[in-house]
């Protein structure tokens, strides 16, 4: 069921390992107790089904990216606060999946921590094979990501913990959740 709030995106952008799937499902868990209806759009779930054509070249990512975009627009549509976890890594990707939303709509939040964190957890081990060059186009490795250069929130989640960043996040969501007319 919608919520009373008008919605907006929420995308999280940053290295493999950064975080962006916890922190999706603390924001989305923390909207449960709100009444918010949120859905996450996870960059590895997509890529099982809706994006399962594409791999890691920028020109697949850009088109990974653009059909997120516009399925977090359908669901924004019907009342559903989307949250992405994208590493999304270029900054024109960011930059045009932006422009499918209005002002107030969209919440881009950079999770930064260092690709030397990232590494040393390697929670699905791909920064080892990506290393050992099982992996071809790795972000941060062998492919690039760019910072963000005005994110609503950046968060380096290599030295926050999550209880931290999740406080923060939520504090900005919330400060700007505006009443359905
Ligand atoms: S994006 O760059 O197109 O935004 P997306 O977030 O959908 O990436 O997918 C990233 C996930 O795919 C990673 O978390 C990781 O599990 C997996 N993956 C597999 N190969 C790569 C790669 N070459 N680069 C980055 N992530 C990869």
């Amino acid at each position: 069921m919608p919520s009373k709030y008008q919605p907006f995106c929420i995308w999280f952008t940053g290295l493999s390992g950064s975080g962006k799937s916890t922190l999706a499902k603390e924001i989305s868990k923390k909207f449960n107790q709100l009444n918010i209806s949120s859905y996450i759009l996870d960059g590895d779930l997509m890529r099982d089904g809706l994006n399962n054509d594409l791999g890691f070249s920028i020109s697949d990512r850009q088109e990974n990216i653009r059909r997120i975009g516009e399925v977090a627009k359908i669901l924004l549509s019907s009342g559903i606060f989307p949250i992405v976890a994208s590493i999304s890594p270029l900054e024109l990707q960011r930059k045009k999946v932006k422009q499918l939303f209005s002002i107030n709509q969209f919440f881009e939040i950079y999770l930064s921590a260092s690709i030397g964190i990232c590494e040393k957890r390697d929670v699905k081990g791909l920064y080892k094979k990506a290393r050992m060059g099982e992996i071809k186009d790795f972000t941060g490795i062998d492919s690039i990501y760019e910072e963000p250069k005005s994110p609503c929130l950046n968060l380096d989640t290599g030295v926050m913990s999550i209880d931290q960043c999740t406080e923060s996040i939520f504090k900005l969501l919330t400060s700007n959740l505006v009443e359905e007319k």
